[in-house]
This record gives C-alpha cells, structure tokens and sequence, in this order.
C-alpha cells in the first residue's frame, strides 16, 4: 500500500460507519487516501469525520462549482491508483452498469481510467434481486473488482443471507491483490490506453466466393478472433478498422466496420482504410475463386459442372511487401493443421510480416468456432508458446505487446 493513492466513495448505506476505519487502516498501511462521498453517505456518516481521518477536503455529491473548478471530476478520478467503493450499494451498482453520471460519485467512476473495487452491502434480498444480479454479472465482465457481500445477520432484525459488508482486512486484501497485479502487468507499463492516437485495421471471418448467384466456396471461420482484437485495439485506445467477411458476429463497439464478402473485396477496403500503425489480418480468407462465376444459378438438369480456380490476391502479402504506407507493425495469422510453428516462420518470410500468430486448427482442438486458443507467436527474435487463453485474452495480450511494439520502434527512430 505504501504510496498508493485511494479514491474511496463512500454509499449511502447503514454499513457506512465502517469506512472510518478503512480509511484509518489505509492510512497505516502506507496509502494516501481521498474521499468522495454520495449525499446519502453523508446521511450515515458526516464529511467532518470523514475528512478528520483522510486529512483531506472531502467531496460530496452536493454540486459544489468551487470542488469543479479546484479539482474538476476527471481529475479527482484519475489522480489515483485505485478506486474503492464502500459500501457499493444496489443503486450505485445500478447506475455503474447502466453508465449513468448523474452526480459526483457515479461520474467519478465513470470518467475512471484505473481498477475499481466495490465491496457490496445491502439487504439480502436486494442482493438477491435478478436485476442486481445482472448488474454485477456486467460489472464483472467490463472489468470491475468484487469483494463480498458476506453472508451473515443484517441490521433489519430477522434478515439474514448475502449482503453483509465484508470486514475492512478482506477490503485491505482485495485491494492490496489488484495493485500488485497492476505492477507486474503490461498494462502497468504501458499505460491504460497505450493505442490512443494509433489506428489499427483488422481483417476477420471467411470470405465468400461465388459459385452462381446462390452457392459459394467459404470456410469454417467463425471471426471471433478478429473481431476480439478489433474489440481489445478499441478498449485500449486506438481508432479501429475492422474489415469483416460474413460472420454472425455483433459488432464491436467503438469500431468502423466494413463488410465485405469476397477477397478482392477485401483487398480494396483494406487498401482504402490505410494507412494504419497495426495491421492484423485475422481474416480466414478464401486462396481461390472461381475463374468466373455465372449470373444464372447452375441446375441441376444441365451438363455436370466443373470448377475452374483461380487465386486470389494475398492481402497480407501484399501489405505487408508494400514499398510506400506499410503499417509499421504487420501482424498475419497462420493457421496449420501440422509442423505449425515451422510452417508459421516459413509464412512470416513469404509474407514479409512482422509477426505471425500460429494456431493448430486440427478438428481436435476446436478453434473454429470456439471461445479459446493456443497460440504461438512468431516474431524475428524467435517463438513464444502462450498458454491457452480465451480468444478476448489472446486478442488483449495482443495488442498490448503491439502498444509497446509501436513505442519502441517510435523510441528508436527518434
Ligand atoms: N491471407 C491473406 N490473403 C489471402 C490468404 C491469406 O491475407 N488470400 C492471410 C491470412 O489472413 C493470415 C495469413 O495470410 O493472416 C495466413 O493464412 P493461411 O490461410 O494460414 O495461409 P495461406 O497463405 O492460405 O497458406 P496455406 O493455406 O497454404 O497454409
């Protein structure tokens, strides 16, 4: 803790009192900490005792133009490593789901660049409730830290059941645990948005080559991973491209997404949509189409057709060899059924990429279509086995190391 500075917003809850001694046990551990409390807080436990432990001007939701101007919301929320929110009530939860910022607390948390720990309390069956629940279930998956509710008596006689807040060591813990992690993680290094300012174009799914009007060649590609790092480059900061063949995949949010359905299509937006910092081409597609495809359907009552096959552009290569506009990160995606690293190095060359991501996609493992991969990755300073990781982990590690990718090749040039 020694050194870490705590925003700690305080909710308005009966548990309320207990954020005094959390405050005092920061304190000893090292943490400077900052209050923000929401008016109900203030019903529970009074700014003066708050700000008699934190030595600092406590902050409440009572728009006050003075704490705007002094310190401003964006500040209050980013001049710190961690945020704590205690107790995190059923409204409060509710509000951070849904992106409210409709008073300091709640713009707070929403204009928050670093780690947020809620530690919830509230009556039990609040706790319960279907619609706290789902909130949780979508704080939890957009990132945000847990600890308790512990089960036990509530302040209401005959209640118990989840929803107590959870002792002031459990909070010092949890917290303790996510800056640590923070420390050692390349997120720590590289800053929690390294790809602002960067933009990053994505190449996904298969590509559908047509037959006739009706049938066409295509592949088991289900484009979960390109969309993953389209998701991954645009929670991190970048400006994204993502250049789709046909998949039933939402789109990712924050993103430009252009659909396509044949190669060549794919080329041209691809081309289009450059320059870029990063291009990933994640995109499985087609290496033929038919020399010509007939604008009437084929029957089946006419001569038995043949296929005539001709290739189709590379999009990596053809990126990744180009004189002029080159990303300066190209990244390609090998996917083998056998010998997968050799035969990644050998693509990475061919295809004059920066880095090849290898995964054997052997019916046995499941890639396609799947949530999780293993890759390896493939760069000029050798190969690096990754262990199995969903495709959202895969997509995020990768872009991290692209972030840091792009700030050494910027450092070395200057
Ligand atoms: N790729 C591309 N354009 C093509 C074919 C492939 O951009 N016409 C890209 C893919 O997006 C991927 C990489 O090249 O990043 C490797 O794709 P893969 O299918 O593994 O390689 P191929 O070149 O098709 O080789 P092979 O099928 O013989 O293994």
């Amino acid at each position: 803790m020694k050194q870490q500075r705590i925003l700690l917003i305080i909710g308005g809850g009966i548990a309320a009192y207990k954020c005094l001694d959390l405050i005092r046990r920061l304190r000893e551990a090292g943490a400077s900490v900052r209050a923000v409390m929401t008016r109900a807080a203030t019903e529970f436990v009074t700014p003066l005792s708050v700000g008699a432990l934190t030595s600092e001007r406590v902050f409440t939701d009572l728009f006050s133009l003075n704490d705007e101007q002094e310190i401003g919301h964006i500040r209050l929320s980013r001049e710190a490593d961690l945020l704590i929110v205690a107790p995190a009530t059923a409204d409060l939860i509710a509000k951070m789901a849904g992106g409210h910022a409709d008073d300091l607390a709640s713009t707070v948390l929403m204009a928050t660049d670093k780690p947020v720990l809620l530690a919830p309390a509230m009556n039990p069956r609040m706790w319960l409730n279907p619609a706290t629940q789902r909130n949780v279930a979508q704080l939890r998956a957009d990132g945000v830290h847990f600890v308790g509710p512990n089960t036990g008596e509530m302040a209401e006689r005959d209640e118990a059941g989840p929803g107590r807040l959870v002792e002031v060591p459990e909070i010092i813990d949890a917290a303790n645990k996510i800056l640590a992690g923070r420390r050692g993680s390349p997120l720590a290094r590289v800053g929690a948005r390294p790809l602002a300012g960067r933009h990053v174009l994505v190449t996904s799914g298969p590509t559908h080559e047509p037959i006739d009007p009706v049938r066409y060649i295509a592949n088991r590609s289900s484009g979960k991973q390109g969309h993953a790092i389209a998701r991954a480059a645009a929670a991190l900061g970048a400006r994204v491209t993502l250049v789709t063949g046909p998949v039933s995949l939402a789109d990712p949010p924050s993103v430009d997404v252009v659909r396509v359905e044949t190669a060549e299509q794919m080329l041209h937006a691809v081309q289009a949509a450059l320059p870029a910092g990063i291009a990933a081409f994640a995109a499985a597609v087609a290496d033929w189409r038919t020399a010509s495809a007939p604008r009437e359907k084929i029957k089946k009552s006419g001569a038995k057709p043949s296929l005539e096959l001709v290739e189709n552009p590379d999009i990596l290569a053809t990126v990744g060899k180009s004189r002029s506009g080159r990303p300066t990160l190209v990244i390609g995606f090998a996917a083998e059924t056998e010998n997968v690293t050799s035969e990644a190095a050998k693509k990475r060359k061919a295809k004059g990429a920066d880095w090849i991501v290898a995964n054997d996609v052997s019916p046995s493992r499941g890639v396609f279509g799947g949530d999780g991969n293993t890759v390896h990755l493939v760069t000029a300073d050798g190969i690096e086995d990754w262990p199995t990781l969903s495709k959202d982990e895969v997509a995020r590690r990768l872009m991290l190391r692209a972030a840091e990718f792009l700030r050494h090749s910027a450092a070395a040039a200057e």
